[in-house]
Formats: structure tokens, sequence, C-alpha cells
């Protein structure tokens, strides 16, 4: 690869030949048009035409949306030949949970805890895209989400920043590898930049107020750890962010990112994001983009703001032709970065894709990223593993399908691949079992939602995501019952279609469907009847109020939507072929009146109870409900297994520290179980006293851990001050000494725990309370 410098003197030497207009072309991102050979996607309000036109005169950088290599070497053709600086186009695309192959939706993904596997599914997401001629995925979605009402919680990898910030950097590693021009590589787009995750009441694109502090915590931090690792680009988010649209948020891109982090990629708007601040009131579409341009951002997704006004703002004064050069700069980087202009068709050949999509080492990684990001919710008198004996009866309207199990965002995954739980079920009971079928329900009898689940189908296509079923409930739940009481075990496979996430997708009721609970309630009574178990399997990509499934069921599996081979990695599970060990990273509430719901709380000066963590029963003048509980229905880290896992009590290798010195603190784990499985260790710490106040807990590492049963390991943690540091003041990361809870566990409520001292130095002694100097 050659050095930074020669980069910097090709670019140079390009910029010195261009026009304005071709500056500012460089910064417009644009879709094919109608009749280029693609189908026009468009998630806002865009207008696409004359794109071969635009891309010969040097009025496009980036194409967003052309998906095959057809179409994305005829434009690259177009650009290298055609236009008179023959500068390449970069072409991206949403790959959220891979291209043709789906993983499991990246809020799934996240519950494997396992960082080495959501690496692999992105790189083999960007072996899979290149193929089809994409070079930049925007991807990793690394919002902080604390809010199950948003859709979009689907596309993130939950609530804790610090699991955000690990998973942000494997996806990165995964996406670019060592080298982004290398034949499999994309760059990856670290997004929304910053705070959509945290939409008011969790409606999508909603206003977010928050202090600054708050923001470099729990929302930053993931963006943070994506930067360092390489992220080539960052995409603004849509929303607001105290007062300030975050397309036009200098301190956002420019202070932070760029001069703090040293972010040398380059920024994208959203899809409209730079015309959307006209609706927030900030000014007409001139004005919007002149503030986008001059708070860092550089290119315009698809909105033509900066095509159609940019050149005027200089001629006015408004804009200065050194943000036009940053920003055209950092987009020509970017493309010499990728290899552009060496390769600018980087070995795509039109007969490459059927080799590449699909291929069977991508599937195996597909089945495996299912297996290990399902989380076992419950499971009384082992209930699961089910028997490879006797009748099972699979009930349930996502038992059989397969449209709905790539999850959302999963527009290029081909979907007569995918496994359904049916498919999975039949197939590894083999001729050991019968498995016996009934839909029982529709996935909701409501013909409002059922229309918007469907908003992406074809009118008159005959199988749509949610479908209404010609016989009437009674029927359905009839035979759903006569099925039920044949079988040695009812298994129903129930929850959320895939457009119930995603963008736009919010929701202020997170049960399941009345029709499904209708249909639980039934498989419950006859289970009650015969004496079978009933396991529910949950299909979703938020999370859901499952509180009453709790109560009416056996065992509860959430499965998540999980992509190509989600009916092989359920099956693997249900039949003990394997041992559950995923565990959620987002808090479940009891139900939507505890939002916002989430571990690492401040604790009020009337808490509960003591340890932070609220499970207490209700009493006056405390901090709680009349009317529910505190604590969570399931809690953040929560997950069971087959076998069992015995933790010993916190080990500390010195109770009392100074300085740089490092604390090893471990448990003795003990597989105490009859199945081989994998837990993740969690460590936890609590900073009890502080100039300011802190969160009950935060977590500080993790270690998944695989143990045979009868096994034993001892699990370190090797923790440092590095370990102790928050945001002290806006601009004064730090920590301060004190005591220490360091809690290891198996969830965040279910922790061992030991107190340790550290000080900065042995002579200077920490004041027992209140603010620091
Ligand atoms: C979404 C982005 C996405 C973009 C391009 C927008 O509506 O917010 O996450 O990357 O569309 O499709």
């Amino acid at each position: 690869m050659s050095s930074t410098n020669d980069m910097h003197a090709f670019v140079t030497d390009l910029m010195s030949r261009m026009t304005l207009e071709e500056k500012i072309g460089q910064m417009n991102l644009t879709q094919p048009s109608h009749g280029d050979g693609e189908d026009e996607i468009v998630t806002g309000e865009a207008k696409n035409n004359g794109t071969e036109e635009k891309i010969r005169q040097g009025l496009v950088g980036s194409i967003l949306n052309a998906r095959r290599p057809h179409v994305v070497r005829r434009y690259q053709k177009i650009a290298v030949e055609e236009s008179r600086l023959q500068i390449p186009l970069i072409f991206a695309l949403d790959v959220i949970h891979g291209h043709v192959t789906a993983f499991p939706t990246p809020l799934a993904l996240s519950s494997s805890w396992n960082m080495d596997l959501i690496q692999e599914t992105a790189r083999l997401a960007a072996r899979e895209a290149v193929a089809d001629g994409i070079k930049q995925v925007y991807s990793p979605m690394v919002d902080i989400a604390r809010d199950p009402r948003w859709g979009r919680i689907a596309e993130g990898s939950g609530e804790d920043p610090y699991l955000g910030s690990r998973i942000a950097e494997a996806m990165v590693r995964g996406y670019q590898g060592d080298d982004l021009s290398a034949p499999d590589s994309v760059m990856a787009c670290l997004k929304h930049f910053a705070g959509y995750g945290a939409a008011e009441a969790g409606r999508d694109y909603n206003t977010v107020d928050m202090s600054r502090l708050k923001l470099q915590e729990t929302i930053l931090p993931p963006f943070r750890a994506g930067v360092k690792a390489g992220a080539g680009s960052i995409m603004n988010a849509f929303n607001d962010l105290n007062g300030v649209p975050a397309s036009a948020d200098k301190w956002l891109m420019t202070d932070v990112a760029r001069e703090d982090w040293g972010f040398d990629g380059f920024f994208v708007s959203d899809f409209t994001g730079i015309n959307e601040m006209i609706k927030h009131g900030v000014g007409d579409l001139k004005a919007v983009s002149a503030l986008a341009v001059k708070a860092g951002l550089d290119m315009d997704m698809v909105g033509e703001g900066y095509l159609t006004t940019l050149k005027q703002s200089i001629e006015d004064g408004s804009v200065s032709i050194d943000d036009i050069d940053r920003a055209c700069r950092k987009v020509l980087e970017a493309k010499y970065k990728l290899g552009l202009f060496d390769n600018p068709y980087y070995g795509m050949d039109p007969a490459n894709p059927e080799k590449i999509h699909l291929a069977p080492e991508t599937r195996a990684v597909a089945r495996e990223a299912v297996v290990q990001s399902c989380v076992l919710l419950k499971n009384d008198n082992a209930a699961l593993p089910l028997k490879r004996a006797g009748t099972i009866a699979l009930i349930g309207p996502l038992a059989n399908d397969k449209r709905n199990i790539p999850g959302m965002w999963a527009g290029n995954t081909n979907i007569d691949a995918c496994v359904s739980i049916m498919d999975g079920l039949v197939q590894s009971a083999g001729d050991q079992a019968k498995v016996l079928y009934a839909k029982g329900a529709n996935i909701t009898d409501d013909l409002d939602e059922v229309e918007r689940l469907n908003i992406f189908e074809k009118k008159d296509a005959p199988v749509k995501n949610a479908m209404i079923d010609p016989r009437s409930p009674a029927d359905m739940l009839a035979e759903a019952v006569a099925v039920a009481s044949q079988a040695d075990v009812i298994v129903a496979v129930v929850g959320e279609s895939k457009e119930h996430t995603g963008e736009a997708s919010s929701r202020t009721n997170i049960d399941l469907p009345q029709s499904q609970r209708v249909l639980i309630d039934e498989l419950y009574k006859t289970s009650r009847k015969t004496g079978k178990p009933l396991v529910l399997v949950v299909m979703g990509s938020r999370p859901l109020t499952l509180g009453w499934e709790r109560e009416h069921s056996d065992a509860m599996l959430m499965a998540w939507h999980g992509g190509t081979e989600m009916g092989n990695g359920v099956a693997d599970l249900l039949f003990g072929d394997r041992t559950p060990s995923g565990k959620l990273t987002v808090t479940f509430p009891r139900n939507v009146g505890q939002i916002p719901i989430y571990y690492a709380h401040k604790t009020t000066g009337r808490p509960l109870t003591a340890d932070g963590n609220d499970a207490g029963e209700w009493k006056k003048f405390r901090s709680a409900y009349l009317d529910c509980r505190n604590d969570p229905e399931f809690p953040f880290g929560f997950g069971l297994s087959y076998t069992n896992f015995n933790y010993s009590p916190v080990k500390v290798n010195k109770d009392s520290l100074t300085g740089h010195q490092k604390l090893k603190a471990s448990v003795t784990l003990t597989n105490t179980g009859a199945y081989a499985g994998e837990e993740t260790v969690q460590l936890y710490i609590t900073d009890p006293v502080c100039s300011r106040t802190r969160p009950v807990k935060e977590l500080k590492g993790f270690q998944k851990v695989s143990l045979q049963p009868g096994e034993q390991k001892e699990v370190i943690f090797d923790i440092t001050t590095e370990d102790l540091k928050f945001f002290i003041t806006e601009n004064k990361f730090g920590w301060e000494p004190g005591d220490f809870i360091i809690h290891i566990g198996t969830n965040a409520q279910d922790t061992q725990t030991a107190t340790v001292h550290w000080e900065k130095s042995a002579s200077v002694k920490r004041p027992k309370c209140g603010p620091q100097p």
C-alpha cells in the first residue's frame, strides 16, 4: 500500500485540476435512475434522474443502491472512461447483517457476545457484497439504544457502550480487513452520528436532548471505538441533538470526531438528512447545505442540496472554498484507500456472485451465529432439549415462515435459500420423531397493521410477510388444539414479523400481538390438560414484554430473526445438539411503562434496595411504581443454558492498589450440569463515591468460556485504572481514587462482589465523600 504522503500528493495533484463543479460533484451521492437496470429503493423522498449524464459530467461521487454487478460496471465505466477526470465512483449499500446470506439481526448477533464470530459475519458479508460490486457498506449501526419501542433497536448492539464498542471494533475489522483495497474488503460506515437511538418516546427520527456528559458516556464510545479501529466513514443522524440537527453539528463532527479522535475518513449525511434540516426549521436548502458543509459533513446523500446550492454559497461568501476542498479531499482519499484509482472494478466479474453468494462456509457461520445468538429465557423441568422421539406439535404463524426470518434490512437476502423453523426441525428430527404442524393464528388480525407490515410487498404477491388466513381464527385455533393434543411436546413459534422492527417501525405496545396470545393461551390450557410441555420459540428483533408468556409456558427461547440458517440453528438448540449460550444485550422490561429501563442506571436518593438492582418490594417514599416492580422481566446479560454454571466467590490478588498497578480479579467457574456449554462471564465495576453521580454498575469486561460437564476454569480479568475512568467533566476523562466494587457474574443482576481500594499514590488519601478539588 502506498504511504499517506503518496496519497496526499496524488489527491493534491488531482484537485489542482478540478473545477469547483467537479469538486462539489465528488460530494454528491446519488442513486440509479429509473430504467438504469435497478429497481429504485428509497427510504425517504429523493428524486433520481439522469444519473448517467451526471456521472459523465463529473457531478457524482458515490452511488447508493446499485446492487447488481452489471449496473455497477456500467456506471463505473462511464465514470472512468467518459468523465473529464476519470474519477471512479464508490458504490455503497445497506449491508446490515449479511448480504445474500442473512445473519441474525444485529441485536440478535450481539447476544452471542462472541467478537470473533461477529467479525467473521462482517468479513463474509463484505465478500458477498463486493461480488455484487459494493465497496462501502452502511454498517455497523452503533447507536446505543435503551428504548425497545424504537424499531431500529434491532439494528444495533443493545444498551451498553462497553459491549457496543467491542462490537463496533469487530465489525469494522471484519468489513475492512487490514487493507481497504483488498478484493474482499469494503469500507465500513459507523452510524448514526449521534444520538439517533435516544429518539424521544422511541418514535423514529424524533428529537434528542441529552447532556454532553451522558452523550460522552453512553452514546459516543462505540463511535470512538469504531474510529480507532479505522472505520473509513461515518453517517450523520437524522435527529436534532440539543437543538442542533446532527447533520450540522460542528461540535460532533469537527471538534469530537476529527480533532479529538483523529477521524480521517469522510462523513456522509443520512438519506436526505441535509434537506430535512429545512423541516427542523433552521433554514432553506441553500442555508442548510451551507450549515452542513461548514460543520464538517463531506457528502450529501441523495438530497442534491450540495449539488444545487454550494456554488452560489461560495460566490456569496457564505461557504469558503476551504470547506469544499476539505470535503472533496476526504472523498478522494477514501477512493484512494479503496484502491479505486488503480482498480475501479476490483475484480468485479458478473459471473462471480454465484460462486460467492450463499457459499457453504458462509452458511455454516450463519448457522453457528443462530446457535450462539438465541437466548434461553426459561426452561422449567428441563422441558428443553426435546427428545428425538415421539410426536412434536409445531404450531404458530412463524413456524413455517421464510419471509420474516431474515429480519429487517435484508433486501438482498435470498428468501428461497432461507431455512424455516419447520424445515430445520423436520430435517433434524429425521425419522426419529414425527413433526405435526398447524398455523394456529395470524401474526396479527389487525388489518391496518397487516397492511403496514406488507409495505414492501407487491400488491398481488401470493405470499407476504403478514397474511390473513382464509380460515377464521376459531378454525385455526381448533386445528392447533387438535394437533397439540396428539403430541408429546408443543413447540409454538410466535413473535414479530420482520417489519415490526427496523426503520420507521416504532411501537407503543411491545406485547405479542393479541391473535398470538390467544393461541398461546389455548395451547397452554391444552398442555396443562395433557401434561405435555409447552415450549415457546419467540421471534423478534427488539425486547418484548414477555411476562405473561413466561407464566404460560414451560420453556421460552428468544430466537430473534435469525436469517438464512435460522431453522437449522434453532433445531440444533431445540434437540440439544448444541446448548444455548446467548445472553441479552438489552434489558427486557415488564411493561412499556418501565421504559427507559437499563442496568447502568443512576441511583436515586431513595433507592428501593441498597445494591442498586432495585429488585425489592414496594415501599412508600421510595423510588418505585405503585403498580409494577422496578426490576425488569429479564435483566441485561441474562441467558440460561441446558447445563448449570457455578460461580465461586470473587478473588482479588490485592485489595489495596496504587497508581497504575494492575488488579487481577477472578472466579472459578464450574459446569455442574450434564451438558457441555458456554457461559459469558461478565465483569462490572461500581465506583460508589465520586465527584459526580455514577451508574450503579458498568460492564468492563466479559469472557465467553466453554466447559465440559464437571469441568472447572479460573476466569481472570485484568483491571487497570483505564477501567475506572469516566468523564469527570466534559473535557476531563480520568479516575478518582477510593473504593471500587468489582462484580463478576452471570448477568447484570446476579453477581458476586469484592471491594478494593485504589489510590493515586501511597501518600495521598481520598476524602470519604463529596466533590473532588
Ligand atoms: C437510514 C440509513 C441508511 C440510509 C440509506 C436511511 O433511511 O437511516 O441507516 O443507511 O437510509 O439507505
